[in-house]
């Protein structure tokens, strides 16, 4: 069963930018984009092992590090090859500056 889980403080993450977030043992990427607005996804790349929170984002497109394939950051569908696999996205609440994450 889901559950709402607090996992950062909203200005922890600045805009354009993501962090790395563990709950419950998970590996989720939460981004911010310029606009403000915070999206999260599992961490991991579905091409290879590496870890989207280090990559670059552009929009709602978060880039992989390791082979610049990219993820719609709103849905997790791959967007840009050699990403084909999509990632999960989580649903995502703003309360009280805190983010809350549905895992
Ligand atoms: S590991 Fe992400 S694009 Fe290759």
């Amino acid at each position: 069963m889901s559950q709402w889980t607090d996992v950062a403080a909203a200005d922890d993450i600045f805009e354009g930018a993501a962090i790395a977030v563990t709950p419950s043992g998970l590996d989720i990427a939460v981004y911010k984009t310029e606009a403000g607005e915070v999206f999260a996804t599992d961490n991991i790349c579905t091409h290879g092992h590496a870890r989207l929170c280090d990559g670059f984002l552009e929009g709602h497109e978060i880039e992989c590090p390791f082979h610049q394939g990219r993820f719609d950051i709103r849905t997790g569908q791959p967007t840009l090859e050699p990403c084909v696999d999509a990632i999960k996205s989580y649903p995502v609440k703003i309360e009280g500056g805190r983010v809350w994450l549905e895992i």
